[in-house]
């Protein structure tokens, strides 16, 4: 029984369910949690190596400027569009506190990102779950008629891994005039991204994340990109100190060796076709997918089953237990050794007449 002085609406929620963590040293193929499978680039190694006692000391940049100055000449814009989190997660707060109101209303396309409503429901607002139209399109007109204080766009989308195109979000911010937050965490492993949309339309937030496309899901470092006087709103809802030293540090040498990560990006790129591929010659259907993970649809309907045969040996990938997800595993793009050890499980239980 959760005691009486917790706030109802805490009481009442569900946390967040983040996907399993092996412990260290335990033999897994780990894919599962869409982190980039390769190491972050030597840089970020040699900068974390190189930090001094003085810098630990001290406390860190209240805003990370030497981040921001790095992201504006990435992204071409101001220190002032740019805003850092400790993790994108830590933004999508920034942004929930900031935008919505307790009794308010986050919008979102449905299935996506499922600590959205987690978020929504802590600052006591509603969360109103708009479905994907046929072919996982954007829901212009349910989600622009919603009477939302904030719509919550992952772009592209996860669990499905499809991409909405910046012409249709740039219809809806047209016809929407509260907050778009464009939740890019896995934009580098796409074609395109919104955020150009940041330089016309104020109510645009775009949330990046180092966790996929740099290889620093351990080191927990997200920014936003948005208009400064929306920045300048949001800086005013976050801790005083919200991303420590190291992961400044290093967080800017990432960004800084845009060669390393984007090979990295080809890389995986590349393996996802191929998982793709072979996935359906094997009779399953899978989405097309922008992100680095497929969304892949068992032939059998047995998703769950599936997910707990791929785990027995010691393969991890993704289950969610939700309508119209059930017949289906998420399965993130590894190394191409980890990918083959994948088809050569799923090829295993097909085989033996199990889940495939
Ligand atoms: C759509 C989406 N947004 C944000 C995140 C959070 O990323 P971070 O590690 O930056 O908190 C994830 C993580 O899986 C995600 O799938």
């Amino acid at each position: 029984m959760a005691p009486e002085f917790v706030r109802a609406c805490v009481r009442e929620m569900q946390g967040y369910e983040p996907g399993e963590q092996p412990v260290a040293g335990e033999r897994v193929v780990k894919l599962n949690t869409n982190e980039n499978p390769y190491q972050p680039s030597e840089r970020v190694l040699q900068a974390i190596a190189s930090v001094s006692g003085e810098t630990l000391r001290r406390y860190p940049s209240p805003k990370a400027d030497g981040f921001r100055d790095a992201a504006a000449k990435l992204h071409g814009v101001s220190r002032e569009h740019i805003i850092t989190g400790n993790g994108s997660d830590d933004i999508l707060t920034i942004s929930t506190r900031c935008f919505i109101p307790p009794g308010g209303v986050m919008a979102f396309p449905d299935p996506t990102y499922s600590l959205y409503p987690v978020l929504a429901k802590l600052e006591d607002a509603k969360a109103l779950p708009v479905a994907w139209e046929s072919g996982w399109s954007l829901p212009i007109d349910g989600l622009a008629g919603s009477g939302a204080n904030a719509i919550y766009l992952a772009n592209p989308n996860a669990p499905s891994g499809t991409f909405v195109s910046p012409l249709k979000v740039a219809e809806l911010a047209r016809r929407f005039s509260s907050l778009i937050l464009v939740d890019e965490a896995y934009a580098d492993f796409s074609d395109d991204n919104c955020v150009a949309l940041v330089q016309e339309f104020s109510n645009v937030v775009i949330s990046r994340t180092l966790s996929k496309a740099y290889s620093l899901a351990g080191l927990r470092f997200g920014y936003a990109i948005a208009q400064p006087a929306v920045i300048e709103q949001m800086m005013k809802v976050k801790d005083s100190y919200n991303c420590d030293a190291l992961s400044i540090i290093a967080a800017t040498a990432a960004i800084e060796d845009q060669a390393y990560a984007k090979s990295t990006w080809e890389n995986i790129k590349s393996e996802r076709t191929r998982v793709s591929s072979e996935l359906t010659q094997l009779g399953w259907t899978v989405l097309p997918s922008q992100a680095n993970f497929v969304l892949a649809t068992v032939p059998s309907g047995r998703g769950k089953e599936m997910y707990l045969g791929l785990k027995e040996q010691g393969i991890l990938v993704r289950y969610f237990d939700l309508p119209g997800l059930q017949d289906k595993i998420r399965i993130t793009i590894g190394q191409s050794h980890e990918n083959n050890a994948l088809l050569a499980g799923i090829k295993m239980l097909s085989a033996a007449g199990k889940a495939a």
